[in-house]
């Protein structure tokens, strides 16, 4: 892989995310209908449509995808502009061309199974890092990591707090902060825990930082914050 060195992590730290993170998942997870499925190919379809579309508004097309599309063969076999036709409320755009590309590909070189094998997923258009890590930990429990913007966003505060995460080598570090992160053998839990921890508690616009359970570890908590909190207080009245 290479890129820049792995981060420092106080092993302390690593476990009290960790034990947090989940702890907080088991009473606040979302119940999302993709999280009810092990089949592999209804994962994927809910991922590539997660791409670049919120939650609230995938949920009803992915049940009428999987309606009309049951399985990788029925994908495989479908006219692609039916397919688009299927997708379209979700924007006109290329997933659903890609998606279906990916089925056929499937169906051709993987007996219509999709691989689990990281290498094999990245190789087909419309699957990219990300989506790779969330089809390999949500459809076949392996430890591999993820990283979009709630994520990135999550560990970003709670671990760096300095640097533009947009930036490739502020990303690589995510990166790789994101797969030491992961609790051995727990990748599906962990991995859906921060997704809806970034979405919900550590939101971009209006995190609960107050009430966040990350609060005592996160460097990007005022308290947590040298410069922040050391600075004398103003003097009224003088
Ligand atoms: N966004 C992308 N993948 C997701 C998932 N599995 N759960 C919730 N939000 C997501």
């Amino acid at each position: 892989m290479g890129g820049p060195r792995a981060p420092r992590i106080d092993p302390g730290k690593r476990r009290t995310f960790q034990r947090r993170l989940l702890a907080w998942y088991r009473v606040h997870g979302r119940d999302l209908p993709w999280r009810n499925t092990t089949d592999p190919y209804e994962i994927l379809v809910s991922e590539v449509m997660l791409q670049q579309t919120q939650v609230e508004r995938v949920i009803p097309k992915y049940h009428e995808f999987l309606e009309k599309y049951p399985t990788v063969e029925h994908l495989a076999d479908a006219d692609v502009a039916d397919v688009r036709k299927t997708w379209y409320p979700l924007g006109y755009n290329i997933r659903p061309v890609r998606l279906h590309g990916i089925a056929r590909e499937s169906v051709a070189r993987y007996g219509g199974t999709i691989p689990q094998d990281e290498e094999d997923l990245l190789s087909m258009k419309g699957i990219g890092r990300y989506t790779a890590g969330a089809v390999r930990s949500f459809a076949f429990g392996l430890d591999a990591p993820i990283l979009d913007t709630n994520v990135a966003r999550v560990l970003h505060r709670v671990f760096l707090a300095k640097g533009d995460p947009k930036r490739s080598t502020v990303r690589n570090t995510l990166w790789t902060l994101s797969a030491a992160l992961i609790p051995p053998g727990k990748g599906y839990d962990f991995n859906q825990a921060l997704m809806d921890f970034g979405a919900t508690v550590c939101s971009a616009k209006r995190p609960a930082c107050p009430a966040c359970t990350m609060r005592t570890i996160c460097k990007a908590y005022p308290a947590q914050r040298p410069d922040v909190s050391k600075k004398p207080k103003a003097r009224a009245g003088r």
